[in-house]
């Protein structure tokens, strides 16, 4: 952040002070704090959002809670968590050229900006922010970012998903599942096994899966056969247990950074006639995000929310998302 330079575009009413979720130690959800702070300003390569909504993602908890395994890649405490906002522009920095004043828009606020996002204003790098269609309402935006990017990003990048494949995807009704669902489907694979518990068979099948799998009662490893590309959304199966599952030029992708999968990538890289592992690791990217609002706009992709509260109930929030049983994602109603 910087001093608001003369050139910077500012809307008149931005406040002083503003509402936001921080932490100054680490622990268990009690150490979530309602406080009043300074509204950040924008350097001149950001834009500050006026915060309407903003979301929660497992690596919040892991982070409150000081398990995050990058922690050295955390702004220091305290610190206001979040990185999932959906808002309204209300000031730009001085070489800021894609937005301006007003403009609607969705944006992953990378960790090395500070985080930020449960709060009423947040201070946004402009590589980091897209513009959201007109139809699409903030808490639906404020779902998508960093769950949306790390689907987007393994099919695409990892699994090199294409049209008329087959996927896997486990944890078919997550927060990450459950946009690999839908985007599977928009990038037009033809055969899409969800794996889920019983009682969200009906969701996995709305969202886009073509079969589903309750892993309550068997492992889709002893039954699915044929399947180009896995998807482990939860991440805790790896390339030796889906061998069955996948064509012989099939791919494993996980979210779930670990020596065991790091080792699984460098190796299937090296020897790359055969099966490969891959490692998703998600990138905060505006064309990505852009991707993601046009689908949301052509009606191929949304967000399924599960509880949405306002700043005060965080903890909430944040204790459904750490049972792991959240359907889609929990949304926070910042306004
Ligand atoms: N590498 C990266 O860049 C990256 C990015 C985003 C997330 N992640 C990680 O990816 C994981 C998933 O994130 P998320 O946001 O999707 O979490 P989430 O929304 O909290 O996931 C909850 C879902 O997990 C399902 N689930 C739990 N145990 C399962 C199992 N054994 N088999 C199948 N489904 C199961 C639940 O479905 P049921 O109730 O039906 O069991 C529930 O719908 C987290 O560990 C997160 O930290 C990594």
């Amino acid at each position: 952040m910087s001093r608001r330079s003369d050139s910077e575009t500012s809307a008149p009413a931005i406040p002083a002070a503003m509402q936001a979720v921080q932490i100054d130690r680490f622990g268990p959800s009690d150490v979530l704090q309602k406080v009043e702070l300074p509204v950040p300003r924008p350097g001149p390569r950001h834009v500050l959002v006026s915060v309407h909504a903003a979301s929660i993602n497992p690596r919040d908890w892991m982070i409150r809670a000081g398990t995050y395994i990058f922690k050295a890649m955390l702004p220091k405490l305290p610190v206001v968590l979040g990185s999932d906002l959906a808002g309204t522009v209300v000031a730009v920095g001085s070489a800021v050229k894609r937005f301006q004043v007003g403009d609607r828009v969705f944006a992953m606020v990378p960790s090395s900006d500070g985080l930020g996002a449960y709060a009423e204003f947040a201070a946004v790098r402009e590589s980091a922010v897209a513009h959201l269609p007109d139809d699409l309402d903030f808490e639906q935006a404020a779902g998508m970012p960093l769950a949306g990017l790390t689907a987007l990003q393994a099919l695409r990048d990892e699994g090199r998903l294409q049209p008329g494949q087959s996927v896997v995807v486990v944890g078919a009704v997550g927060g990450v599942g459950h946009f690999g669902v839908q985007i599977a489907r928009a990038m037009g694979a033809e055969r899409i096994v969800g794996v889920c518990s019983g009682a969200n068979h009906a969701l996995a099948l709305e969202l886009g899966c073509h079969e589903v799998v309750d892993y309550k009662k068997q492992s889709y490893t002893k039954t699915v056969r044929d399947i180009d590309l896995v998807f482990d959304a939860i991440g805790r199966g790896s390339l030796a247990r889906n061998r069955s599952v996948l064509r012989p030029r099939g791919t494993y992708v996980t979210t779930i950074p670990s020596p065991s999968a790091a080792w699984a990538s460098l190796r299937t890289r090296l020897w790359p006639l055969g099966r490969r592992s891959r490692m998703v690791l998600v990138r905060s990217n505006h064309r990505d995000l852009d991707q993601l609002a046009q689908w949301a706009e052509a009606g191929k992709l949304r967000t399924v929310v599960d509880r949405s509260e306002p700043l005060d109930r965080v903890k909430i929030l944040h204790d459904h998302s750490r049972s792991f049983r959240t359907r889609g994602k929990n949304i926070i109603a910042v306004r």
